[in-house]
């Protein structure tokens, strides 16, 4: 069994990346260059304007399963904001065309039938997490920036959490379909593009437990303190 890891300022950013590549794409959306030679987290992070510890509590709470209590009480919540907003920003206009395209690259002719179907459920799916991501960005994210100024607002995290929905599970009804009746005689492009969606249904499911285990209880230990101050 893996020993999990935790991560401290003073490691190696290789040894994050060798100890578990999937972190890949953290690293890509915090916008940390590449280049690394044997710089430590904290030179990294520092060098590309990067909070430590936001970064820190992250990649941890990825390896581990679990956040770090006392960084959820310390960080202000909107540095957690601006990483979600990257984060959108990252499928929108980079993974979710680049995986269209792919499977656009993958379409066997001979599937005429079944082809339209396949892009119409893969643009569906875009759709979904488009509107899901606006959500966020209308409601949720202005509401924690107004609470951290300390303006009144009509929304709370309890709004939020009701309708916040897991949006990786409409990518479920595109790969049954593809696994259960794409027969294909080249099948190399389809596989590629099954890693895809299955690497960005992970993805999408690590965004949604950052913004429930992360940003909600941090939205909530601010809004019981300012019921408790007034
Ligand atoms: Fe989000
Ligand atoms: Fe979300």
């Amino acid at each position: 069994m893996k020993i999990t890891r935790k991560f401290t300022a003073d490691d190696s950013i290789v040894d994050v990346i060798e100890y578990d590549y999937t972190l890949l794409p953290f690293l890509s959306r915090f916008s940390l260059p590449l280049g690394f030679g044997n710089k430590s987290i904290a030179s990294v992070c520092e060098g590309a304007g990067v909070d430590v510890n936001v970064f820190l509590l992250i990649i941890n709470f990825i390896v581990s399963g679990h956040p770090d209590n006392d960084s959820l009480s310390t960080l202000n919540p909107l540095t957690i904001v601006d990483f979600l907003k990257n984060s959108h920003d990252y499928f929108l206009s980079y993974k979710f065309p680049h995986i269209r395209q792919n499977l656009l690259n993958a379409l066997d002719l001979s599937h005429e039938d079944i082809n339209p179907a396949i892009i119409g459920f893969y643009d569906d799916f875009v759709d979904k997490a488009t509107r899901h991501f606006r959500y966020e960005e209308r409601n949720l994210f202005p509401y924690v920036k107004a609470l951290m100024e300390g303006h009144p607002s009509k929304y709370n995290i309890k709004i939020f959490c009701r309708q916040h929905d897991e949006v990786a599970d409409s990518l479920s009804e595109l790969k049954n379909i593809i696994l259960n009746f794409y027969t294909t005689s080249v099948p190399n492009k389809m596989y590629d593009v099954l890693v895809d969606i299955y690497n960005c249904e992970e993805d999408l499911d690590s965004h949604s437990d950052i913004e429930n285990h992360i940003l909600v209880p941090m939205v909530e230990a601010i809004e019981l303190n300012q019921c408790d101050t007034q």
